[in-house]
């Protein structure tokens, strides 16, 4: 350790003993953890952790401009037409954008327009973890004093759904949309990949911690996501009013999409028109709610062997059903499909899984795929993602070989194009390029 890393990280020290009257949950500020002492340093260390991560954080991810976004011409928009005054001091719209905690959970370095900083993911930094690591603690000290532990799936996947699908708190309804929010759109194992990694998982980490493969971590997630969804469709807040539930719940593209997509081309093919969906029992002519994560659930299950997998196709049905029938109906579906989901997470968490297991997933998935199974947009985008974490699991656990790996991302790329714009979908050209990834394995 150089001399000047000692003075920051002897100057951090005595700046947290010197803020003995701070409560436990407060959050201190990227700027307190990216020191340049500590997680701040330019190149990467040969310490446990890399010790650049501020700069990874600053530089590549967009949590670091989260913020910086709600100040552009595309947020101003957004909030006028909801009538805030803007968006960068709208609670609407800091609760995902920033670290928006209370006033009086802010340390003196904390700045809101950092945006999604480390302790909007790790947790507050005044929580006893924070003096104690720097002081070399190990993990499970630091997590016993208040350091979420994110390597666990479902620790991280609750954490990033606060964001990335809503809660009780914090939600992009159909009214943010309607006034110019994109689309949002989450599956945790994907996710945790395309975030730029501040981080290696190397054979000092698994030392320090349980490591937990893509495909556990994407079963886990869906399981969280149905009972999130379900969560979210219960609560009185989002229940909607009038004559129309909330929107957000269902399927975009099943409104948003020209009605001459429904009629034959020249040669005869629907591009994009309704075709019956093998199971799930919805019929033409319905707004369907957003069942992609029940039917990745569903295969999750059925791949862990677990007799859930009967149980949550069973609930998706009898949702679809209640969503035709009455508010009353459509609030006894959702509960059910929720307990199935929390069974699911226990069941799914208790599982290993191996090389079998793995192929099996990426095999059933994308047979199904190939059989039209995921012929909606948002089922499609769901069985790509969790494709994408298949291969990329079977390369790290070192089931595939690099020329086996290498000739499946080139298909699997094939597989993204065909999902990259929702606007642009065609079921037929995601089709052949699912069935090109489904040849190889
Ligand atoms: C439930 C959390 C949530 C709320 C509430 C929310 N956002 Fe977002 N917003 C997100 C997420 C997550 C993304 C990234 C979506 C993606 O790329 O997958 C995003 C993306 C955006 C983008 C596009 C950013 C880009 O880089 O292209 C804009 C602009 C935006 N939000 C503005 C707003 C405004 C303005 C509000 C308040 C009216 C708001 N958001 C409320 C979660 C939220
Ligand atoms: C969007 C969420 C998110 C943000 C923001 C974030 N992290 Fe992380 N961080 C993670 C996840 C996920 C992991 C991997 C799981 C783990 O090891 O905890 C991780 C891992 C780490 C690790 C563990 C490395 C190891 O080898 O054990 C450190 C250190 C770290 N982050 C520091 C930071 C710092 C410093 C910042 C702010 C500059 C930051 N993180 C911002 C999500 C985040
Ligand atoms: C406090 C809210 C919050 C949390 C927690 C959070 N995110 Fe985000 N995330 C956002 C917002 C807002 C954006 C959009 C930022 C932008 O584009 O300006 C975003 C963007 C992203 C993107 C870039 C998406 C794109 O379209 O390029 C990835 C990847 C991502 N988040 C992954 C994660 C993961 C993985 C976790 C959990 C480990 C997580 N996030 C936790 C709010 C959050
Ligand atoms: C039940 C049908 C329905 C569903 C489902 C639905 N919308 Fe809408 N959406 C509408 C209607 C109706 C409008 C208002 C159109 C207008 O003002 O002309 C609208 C407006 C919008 C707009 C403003 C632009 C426009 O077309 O007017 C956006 C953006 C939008 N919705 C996004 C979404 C997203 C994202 C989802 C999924 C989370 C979704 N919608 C789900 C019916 C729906």
């Amino acid at each position: 350790m150089s001399k000047n890393s000692a003075v920051a990280i002897f100057m951090a020290l005595a700046a947290l003993f010197a803020w003995p009257s701070i409560a436990q949950d407060v959050h201190l500020g990227v700027k307190s953890c990216g020191s340049s002492g500590c997680h701040g340093q330019v190149a990467s260390s040969s310490s446990p952790v890399l010790l650049n991560e501020y700069v990874t954080w600053q530089k590549y991810d967009k949590h670091a401009r989260a913020y910086q976004v709600l100040l552009e011409p595309r947020s101003q928009r957004i909030a006028k037409n909801l009538g805030l005054k803007n968006a960068h001091e709208a609670k609407e719209c800091l609760d995902c954008h920033a670290d928006n905690v209370p006033e009086k959970q802010r340390g003196p370095q904390f700045v809101l327009a950092d945006g999604v900083g480390c302790e909007a993911c790790h947790g507050p930094g005044s929580a006893p973890w924070m003096g104690l690591h720097i002081g070399g603690s190990a993990h499970e000290v630091n997590v016993q004093n208040g350091l979420l532990p994110l390597e666990d799936p479902v620790v991280r996947a609750e954490m990033c759904l606060d964001c990335h699908l809503g809660n009780s708190n914090q939600f992009a309804t159909h009214r943010i949309m309607g006034a110019g929010h994109p689309r949002i759109s989450f599956e945790v194992d994907s996710f945790t990949d395309f975030q730029p990694a501040h981080y290696v998982i190397d054979d000092d980490y698994r030392k320090r911690k349980k490591v937990v493969d893509g495909v556990k971590t994407w079963a886990i997630g869906q399981a969280l996501m149905v009972e999130r969804r379900m969560n979210l469709m219960l609560d009185s807040k989002f229940a909607g009013s009038g004559l129309f539930p909330e929107l957000a719940f269902f399927d975009c593209h099943s409104c948003h999409h020209p009605m001459s997509e429904s009629l034959p081309t020249k040669n005869g093919n629907f591009p994009a028109a309704w075709s019956a969906r093998p199971g799930t029992g919805v019929g033409p002519g319905v707004v369907k709610f957003n069942d992609s994560n029940m039917l990745m659930l569903k295969v999750a299950l059925d791949i862990a062997g677990s007799g859930l997998a009967d149980k949550m196709l069973a609930d998706m049905k009898a949702l679809h059903k209640a969503s035709q029938t009455s508010k009353a109906a459509m609030t006894s579906a959702a509960s059910a499909a929720r307990e199935t989901a929390r069974a699911a997470v226990k069941a799914l968490s208790a599982k290993q899984v191996g090389k079998a297991e793995m192929m099996d997933a990426a095999k059933t998935l994308s047979a199904q795929s190939a059989a039209g199974y995921y012929a909606d947009y948002e089922s499609a985008e769901q069985a790509t993602m969790a494709l994408g974490a298949f291969v990329e699991a079977m390369r790290v656990a070192g089931h595939i070989d690099r020329a086996a790996y290498d000739d499946l991302s080139k298909r699997m790329e094939g597989v993204y194009g065909a999902v990259s714009d929702d606007e642009a979908f065609i079921r037929g050209a995601f089709i052949s390029a699912v069935k090109k990834v489904n040849s190889a394995l």
